[in-house]
């Protein structure tokens, strides 16, 4: 988004982590704007939001992108482990699309990308919890769509496989680095679903590594 120029509104809890992000965005040609947000806070998430509006007075991409992951068989999951990974994955999500709708429905073509994952569309073992919480991000992503049919807003979904961040290590470590999906692919597909303005529409994205098995 940056290297086109964009206006990129960077959220997350770590401000050392999104200074640095910052940094990379400016170096790219986008314009950073930090807001330090707690998505398991729902002031946080209507914070984030108003602080763009009154900022910019505008928004046209909503991404959805921040996660977490938990990693357990699900006799070992604890009820907070589980609402953990419902609250940043699901609920926030959900919170987020509220509260910028009003926002979007004035630009001249808005979009929300939503990113879950390949558990978004399949159950893997030992994530539970992980995967309750894409499952239901998807459902709210399709709903959202058939709601926002015909308007202004476009609304996609990418379900990646293993990509190389901090994540994947905690949760896929038998997974060699050379193998893992390079973050900056799944953000191409992305900027490509938020810059294609014709009339073919891509709803949902599965993108899986090349080293795993072909339509699984
Ligand atoms: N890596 C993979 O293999 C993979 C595969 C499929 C899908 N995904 C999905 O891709 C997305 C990005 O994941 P990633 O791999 O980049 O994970 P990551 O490296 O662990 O990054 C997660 C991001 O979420 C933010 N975050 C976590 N909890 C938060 C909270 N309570 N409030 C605000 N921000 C919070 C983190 O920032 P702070 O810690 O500073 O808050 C960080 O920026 C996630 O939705 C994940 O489920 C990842």
């Amino acid at each position: 988004m940056a290297q086109e120029s964009a206006t990129v509104v960077l959220a997350a809890r770590s401000t050392e982590k999104l200074q640095e992000v910052a940094g990379k965005v400016t170096k790219a040609g986008g314009k950073p704007e930090i807001v330090v947000t707690e998505l398991t806070e729902e002031e946080s998430i209507k914070n984030l939001v108003k602080t763009t509006n009154e900022k910019f007075s505008r928004l046209d991409i909503l991404i959805n992108n921040a996660g977490v992951t938990h990693s357990a068989k699900l006799e070992q999951t604890s009820t907070e482990d589980w609402q953990r990974c419902i609250s940043i994955n699901a609920r926030a999500p959900f919170i987020l699309c509220r509260e910028a709708l009003p926002l979007l429905k004035k630009s001249q073509a808005g979009y929300i990308v939503n990113i879950a994952s390949v558990v978004g569309v399949k159950g893997y073992p030992l994530q539970s919890a992980y995967t309750s919480s894409k499952h239901a991000l998807r459902g709210m992503t399709i709903s959202l769509a058939e709601e926002l049919k015909g308007s202004n807003i476009r609304v996609h979904l990418l379900c990646p496989g293993g990509v190389d961040t901090d994540m994947v290590g905690s949760v896929r470590p038998d997974i060699p680095k050379k193998d893992l999906i390079k973050p900056e692919e799944i953000a191409e597909l992305a900027l490509y679903l938020v810059t294609h303005k014709g009339n073919a529409v891509i709803d949902e994205l599965h993108i899986r590594r090349a080293t795993s098995t072909p339509w699984f």
